[in-house]
C-alpha cells in the first residue's frame, strides 16, 4: 500500500516509454548512453527519495521526542546533506563522463546531411562526398545503419530543436550557427523525431522521421532521390500537373523536372513516396493529400500554406493523384 505511494513520482515518467519516440527504447550509440544515464538517475533519486522519506517519518511519527537531539542533528547531517552530495556527485560525474561519446567524430569525407528547421517542417538536404549540388528533400531523414553520420543543424527563422529520442540527445538549431549532431541507428526502422523547442503555432505538429536503412538500400534510394520527376505517364497525371502549375503551387515548392521551382514550401519531387506528410503529423496517401490540400488550415492551423479549399472534388482528385505519382 505505502509501496504505491512511493512510486507515485515515478509514473508519469513511465507513461512515456513506449513507442518509436522513446529515449528509453533506444537502437543508436548516442541514445543508449543516454538512456543508460537516465535510469541511473532515476534510480538514484528513488533511492534519495526513499532514505530521506524513510528518515522523516523516522523522525515524526516514532522519535518525535528526539527533535533537537545530537541524534537528530545527526540524522538530518546524513540523509539530508551527505547522502544526497554523495549520490548527486556520482551522478554528475557519470552525466559528464559521457561528453566524449555523445560528440562522436565522424570519417572526413563521409556523407553529411544538413537539415534546416522552418516554421513548421524541416528541410533536408543531402550532401554525398564530392558531389556540389545538394539533393533537397523534406520531413524525412534517411541514414544507413551502423556508421555515424553527421547532421548539421540550422535555422531558417526561429530557434528550433531537432530530437530524435530513440537515436541521440535534443540540440536547438539557432538562426546564424550550425550545430551538428551525431546519428547511428543499429538496425533498419523508422524513428519519429519532433521539434522540441517552441517555435510559434503549430510548434507541437513539426515532427518528422529518420528512416534507417542498410547502406545498400540507403544508396539506391538517395540515386532515386536525385532524379528529376519522370514524365507524367497518363492523361489524368498530366492533367494533374496543369492543374499544380495553373494553380499557383509551383510558386512555394519546387517539383524538379517541371516548371515547378517554388523555394518557400518544402520540396515536392518525390512527396508521394514519404512516409507522412505535413512534417510527420499525417499518414501519407491519396486522401490525407487531397485532404491536406484543401484542409490544412484545419489540420495545422497557422501553418503558412493557404487552404485551397475552393477545389471541386474532381479537380482535388486529379491533384492529389498527381501528388501521390510523385514516387
Ligand atoms: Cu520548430 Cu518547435
Amino acid at each position: 500500500h505505502l509501496g504505491r505511494w512511493l512510486l507515485l513520482p515515478l509514473w508519469g515518467q513511465l507513461a512515456g516509454c513506449r513507442g518509436i519516440q522513446s529515449a528509453l527504447a533506444p537502437s543508436g550509440t548516442a541514445a543508449r548512453e543516454i538512456a543508460a544515464l537516465w535510469w541511473s538517475m532515476a534510480v538514484g533519486a528513488f533511492i534519495i527519495y526513499v532514505i530521506v522519506l524513510g528518515i522523516a517519518f523516522y523522525a515524526v511519527r516514532i522519535r518525535p521526542e528526539r527533535h533537537g537531539s545530537p541524534a537528530g542533528y545527526g540524522l538530518i547531517l546524513g540523509g539530508g546533506v551527505a547522502l544526497p552530495l554523495v549520490v548527486l556527485s556520482t551522478l554528475l560525474t557519470y552525466s559528464f563522463s559521457l561528453g566524449p561519446t555523445l560528440r562522436q567524430p565522424v570519417a572526413s569525407g563521409a556523407l553529411q546531411i544538413e537539415v534546416i528547421g522552418k516554421q513548421w517542417w524541416w528541410e533536408i538536404r543531402y550532401l554525398p562526398p564530392g558531389q556540389k549540388q545538394p539533393i533537397v528533400s523534406a520531413n524525412e531523414v534517411h541514414i544507413p545503419i551502423g556508421e555515424p553520420v553527421e547532421i548539421l543543424l540550422k535555422s531558417a527563422d526561429v530557434i528550433h530543436s531537432f530530437w530524435v529520442p530513440p537515436l541521440a540527445g535534443k540540440i536547438d538549431m539557432v538562426p546564424g550557427r550550425t550545430n551538428r549532431l551525431v546519428l547511428q541507428a543499429d538496425q533498419p526502422g523508422t524513428y519519429r523525431g519532433q521539434c522540441a523547442e517552441y517555435c510559434g503555432g503549430p510548434h507541437a505538429l513539426m515532427a518528422f522521421y529518420v528512416i534507417a536503412e542498410t547502406p545498400k538500400n540507403f544508396a539506391l534510394w538517395l540515386e532515386q532521390e536525385a532524379q528529376p520527376v519522370k514524365d507524367r505517364g497518363s492523361p489524368l497525371l498530366m492533367r494533374g500537373q496543369r492543374l499544380f502549375i495553373n494553380s499557383g503551387c509551383g510558386t512555394c515548392h519546387t517539383v524538379r523536372g517541371t516548371p515547378a521551382g517554388g523555394r518557400f514550401g518544402p520540396d515536392l519531387t518525390h512527396v508521394g513516396r514519404r512516409y507522412s506528410l505535413a512534417a510527420g503529423i499525417l499518414p501519407n496517401n491519396i486522401g490525407t493529400l487531397a485532404g491536406w490540400v484543401a484542409g490544412n488550415q484545419i489540420l495545422k492551423p497557422g501553418n503558412k500554406m493557404p487552404s485551397f479549399n475552393t477545389f471541386e472534388g474532381e479537380a482535388l482528385r486529379t491533384l492529389a493523384a498527381y501528388l501521390e505519382s510523385l514516387q
